[in-house]
């Protein structure tokens, strides 16, 4: 199997970050294919961090190649930062390639995030204000600019003189803090931008596609979860892209055909950042306790986690947008000494009991968890996750198992990795071998 791509069944935060880490090891390319730097995937390594954003997890390996797919928009400014963060903890960004079709966030799309979400008052989204939103507007509305442009001087001038304008009377119509940027200034910014990163700017449809044509291992890398997809998610409290299965394709320049396997990432519980419906989320001291445990704030933004019991019905419909064939199921080691689980195996709304997930934010306003109760089990000291590792699948303890192979049976695809621990290491892989 020389293609897997890793995508978070829930609103994001799954642990997708480290998940992609562990099986980077085998695989030869790493391909961000959607999102920004929205995204905050934590790597743990020998007690080492890395917080990623718009670079893919594979920048933490040497020698691997880290892509930076079509379907990404891409912050120049604030990648350059975290190449800087990269190389500070020993890292190297020499695989680093930009697909030419990325498009770019620009500073004005982070001022028009800011002003839109004002414009929506009370039905507010909570984005990341990282101009996510605005800029795929603007790759839709045909007026944004490529990273391949900044490799064309005369392309790159043109461009400018008739966006720049555009974008800055959208700015003064929304209120929005003006930019005070002008043609020349732009030009020079986005020519400093061709000397960090032009040597990376390629066409990596065929870097990816050559690759799988020489049998390599390659990773898609999924950003956010399945339930911020723009079609898939709760719209309108979603991102602004293709978070499912379809926007591999779409976002990385390959045919449906070439993917062979998708891993599913399930936090054991569920967590949200940001506005929008959460059947199963918790209030008061019991929602405060599990964000606790669970170190559960955001690593972009370090807002806190909403928190909530695991939804089944969630990750049935992530299950069926994204084609999951594995689960790595991750933070179970949180629910660690607590004496009841509930899990959501269902909604009622209206007095009618749901089991697929609706479209509609009203109904989900009205649902309504339907809860079978687990037993939960006694756990370990972090100090001894290592050895529980060690001893494997079958020792941990039986009241986790059952809940592992509850969620198994419902979602009918195996749970192929167990997460223990933040770090790379506390992880049980009960399939060993990804790519035959
Ligand atoms: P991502 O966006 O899906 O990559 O996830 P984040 O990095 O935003 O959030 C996941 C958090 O949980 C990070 O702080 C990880 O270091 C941590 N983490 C990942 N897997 C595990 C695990 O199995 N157990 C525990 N306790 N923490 C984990
Ligand atoms: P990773 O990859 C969790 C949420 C924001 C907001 C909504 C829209 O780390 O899992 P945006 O800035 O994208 O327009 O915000 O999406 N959001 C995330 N929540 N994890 C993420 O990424 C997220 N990226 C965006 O909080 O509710
Ligand atoms: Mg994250």
């Amino acid at each position: 199997m020389p293609s897997l791509a890793i995508i978070g069944a829930q609103w994001g935060d799954e642990g997708k970050g480290k998940i992609t880490d562990y099986l980077d090891e085998q695989a030869d390319l790493i391909v961000r294919f959607q999102g920004g730097n929205n995204a905050g995937h934590t790597i743990i390594v020998d007690g080492k961090t890395f917080k990623l954003h718009g670079l893919p997890s594979g920048v933490v390996r040497p020698g691997k190649l880290a892509v930076i797919g079509n379907g990404v928009v891409v912050n120049l400014e604030e990648l350059g930062d975290e190449i800087n963060h990269v190389i500070a903890n020993g890292g190297s960004v020499d695989g680093l390639r930009i697909s030419d079709r990325a498009h770019l966030i620009m500073n004005y799309h982070k001022k028009l995030d800011g002003a839109e979400e004002k414009y929506r008052g009370k039905n507010v989204v909570g984005t990341t204000k990282k101009g996510i939103g605005p800029a795929y507007q603007d790759k839709i509305a045909r007026i944004g600019f490529r990273a391949g442009d900044l490799l064309e001087d005369d392309l790159l001038d043109d461009k400018i003189a008739f966006i720049l304008p555009y974008k800055k009377d959208m700015l003064d119509l929304m209120e929005a803090e003006p930019c005070s940027c002008t043609v020349e200034s732009l030009l020079d910014k986005m020519r400093g931008w061709r000397d960090m990163v032009g040597r990376y700017i390629c066409d990596t449809s065929v870097l990816v596609n050559d690759a799988l044509d020489q049998g390599k291992n390659v990773i898609f890398e999924g950003a956010q979860g399945a339930m911020l997809d723009i079609d898939h998610g709760t719209y309108p409290y979603v991102t602004s892209s293709a978070t499912c299965g379809g926007g591999i394709c779409t976002g990385s320049g390959v045919a449906p055909n070439r993917i062979d396997g998708v891993l599913g990432v399930i936090k054991a519980y569920t967590t949200r950042v940001g506005e929008g419906p959460f059947v199963t989320e918790l209030s008061g001291e019991e929602e405060l306790a599990l964000q606790h445990k669970g170190g559960e704030f955001g690593v972009t933004t370090g807002r806190g986690r909403r928190c909530g019991w695991l939804d089944l019905v969630v990750c049935e419909h992530a299950s069926r947008m994204c084609g999951f064939t594995s689960m790595g199921i991750t933070k179970i080691d949180v629910l660690n000494d607590t004496p009841d689980l509930p899990v959501c195996v269902a909604y009622e709304i209206d007095g009618e009991e749901v089991k697929h997930f609706p479209a509609s934010i009203a109904k989900l306003n009205r649902a309504k968890p339907v809860y079978e109760h687990f037993k939960g089990w006694n756990g370990w000291r972090p100090e001894d996750t290592m050895s529980v590792v060690k001893a494997g699948y079958d020792n941990l303890p039986g009241e986790m198992r059952e809940y592992i192979e509850f969620v198994e049976k419902y979602l009918k695809v195996p749970a192929d990795i167990i997460s223990l621990g933040p770090d790379r290491d506390e992880t049980i892989d009960r399939r060993g071998d990804w790519w035959n």
